[in-house]
């Protein structure tokens, strides 16, 4: 049985990562999905699918998204689905941390969250409809090197949840996924930060991680498909960590 059956979905920064594998996993349960990224648009990763639409754009540009909103909405007639998931790190430890750093992080996390939010949910109000999911992370608890995307992801949450008191009333639900160690280019750059072989890091990471093993973006998306799912209605203004255990 498909999942989400019928339903839109716009997932950002859908290209790679996690973002690939929710894409992969939404047209697999039978949705309609689009994708806004910012990276040129892998054209074998478009035609391999066969299915996602995919649209260049930055998050943190508000007249990109609703170009691309409206486009979404034009072909398909909603959006159901919004999942807020391109990401960047810029990790330095404070005393090294530039302006723009800073900037950088909490523009595409928070800024763009904030965007895509504010364009979507107003088609989603007209429908009486939609389901909001936020990528937080592990790290909104506090990680060394990362005060600017710390910060980001732990206002992510505070995000998802007065979207979640302000939006429910109209059918449209507001959750959060906090992803602990994903096997994706952004840990490999995280390998790359701290000097060592992203092997390494991985071996390393599993050591601290309760089920002995680091995550897949296919972890991520099974959550997410949770939180899409027309049957999750009273699910809302929750945060998951899906980390392999309570702490990673
Ligand atoms: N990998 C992890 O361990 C991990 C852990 C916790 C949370 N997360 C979060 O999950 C999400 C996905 O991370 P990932 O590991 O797949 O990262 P990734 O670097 O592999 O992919 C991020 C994607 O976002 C896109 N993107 C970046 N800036 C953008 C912008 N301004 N506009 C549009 N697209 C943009 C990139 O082009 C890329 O396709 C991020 O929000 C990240 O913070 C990741």
């Amino acid at each position: 049985m498909e999942r989400l059956n019928g339903k839109v979905a716009l997932v950002t920064g859908g290209c790679r990562g996690i973002g690939q594998a929710i894409v992969r996993r939404f047209l697999s349960e039978g949705a309609r999905v689009c994708v806004a990224d910012y990276e040129k648009v892998d054209q074998a990763f478009s035609d391999a699918l066969e299915g996602p639409v995919v649209f260049q754009a930055d998050v943190r540009n508000r007249e990109q998204i609703k170009l691309v909103c409206e486009q979404i909405v034009t072909k398909y007639g909603r959006i159901d689905i919004l999942v807020n998931n391109a990401g960047i790190i810029r990790d330095k430890m404070l005393y090294k941390m530039s302006t723009s750093d800073w900037d950088d992080v909490l523009d595409v996390h928070l800024k763009g969250a904030f965007n895509c939010s504010q364009v979507v949910q107003q088609y989603m109000v007209q429908e009486g409809y939609g389901r909001i999911i936020n990528l937080s992370s592990t790290s909104a608890l506090g990680n060394r090197g990362q005060a600017n995307y710390a910060t980001a992801k732990a206002g992510i949450q505070g995000f998802t949840k007065t979207l979640a008191l302000e939006l429910g009333k109209y059918g449209i639900t507001a959750n959060a996924i906090a992803p602990g160690f994903i096997e994706t280019d952004m840990t490999k750059q995280t390998a790359k930060r701290l000097g060592i072989d992203f092997e390494t890091l991985v071996e390393a990471s599993k050591a601290q991680i309760p089920v002995g093993r680091t995550g897949k973006g296919e972890d991520i998306a099974n959550a997410a498909v949770f939180f899409a799912e027309e049957s999750s209605s009273f699910v809302n203004g929750q945060v998951l960590y899906v980390a392999g255990g309570p702490k990673s």
